[in-house]
């Protein structure tokens, strides 16, 4: 049997890091209540001024620390310290917000987006250009202020905006994905594509006729602008 010599400077330092990490986490736990609270906000006020509630569900999620040691290594940074991880894994922190129709996706996206203490990272609209694969979603990295006793904080927030349709192909694509180790079969790519085509189908189906029963004659609907991709 192997023993192993743990010295109490190796034990001191081992608990450093893990204080320095849960401190790391937590900065991003607050930058990801702060959108919740913004969203949530857009969401009481709509529904008292409008009757309307245009959010269906949002879910948050922290990564996990194997997940951000796995996007560490599978970006290849090299001697990574907590300013490069900031840095560079922009995605930490996660919201989704599920909205009914695409014209609320946009909607919301620009209510958030315009707040003046909001910065915006990036942008990607993979509802105007869907992934090969069909994946559609309005992506933004936003930075969001979080007031420290030490000072503020900018922190960095994935937000993923997608009608339920999307919601639902992307969690059938996600759990195929996995089940078949990325390796999925040809004809399930297909068929999935096929669905994908469906789901779009779909939505602008369900939101012609959400618009009709509200009195808005179809000619007056623009098709929603894709949002300026930034990098
Ligand atoms: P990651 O390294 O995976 O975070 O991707 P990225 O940095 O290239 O960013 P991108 O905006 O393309 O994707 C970010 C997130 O969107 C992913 O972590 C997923 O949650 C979701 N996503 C992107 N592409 C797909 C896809 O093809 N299928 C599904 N189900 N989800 C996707
Ligand atoms: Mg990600």
């Amino acid at each position: 049997m192997t023993t192993i010599e743990v010295t109490e400077d190796a034990i001191r330092q081992t608990r450093e890091l893990r204080d320095e990490f849960q401190r790391f986490l937590r900065e991003y736990e607050f930058g990801m209540r702060e959108v919740e609270t913004k969203i949530s906000i857009l969401r009481d006020e709509f529904l008292h001024d409008h009757s309307y509630n245009p959010i269906e569900h949002v879910k948050s999620r922290l990564k996990t620390p194997d997940s951000i040691v796995e996007k560490i290594a599978r970006k290849g940074i090299e001697e990574p310290d907590f300013d490069r991880i900031r840095e560079e894994i922009t995605d930490i922190a996660g919201v989704r917000v599920t909205c009914s129709f695409v014209a609320d996706v946009y909607r919301l996206f620009d209510l958030l987006t315009k707040q003046d203490d909001i910065t915006v990272r990036t942008v990607k609209d993979y509802i105007a250009a869907p992934k090969p694969n069909g994946y559609k979603s309005l992506h933004a990295i936003i930075e969001v202020p979080v007031f420290l006793s030490t000072g503020p904080l900018s922190v960095p927030v994935e937000v993923q905006f997608r009608t339920i349709a999307m919601d639902f192909w992307a969690s059938l694509e996600h759990k195929i994905y996995y089940k078949f180790s990325n390796r999925v079969p040809s004809h399930l790519v297909e068929s999935l594509s096929d669905a994908a085509d469906a789901a779009s189908e779909l939505d602008a189906r369900m939101e012609r006729l959400h618009r009709e029963a509200h009195g808005v004659p179809r000619k007056q609907l623009p098709a929603p602008a894709p949002r300026v991709v930034q990098v």
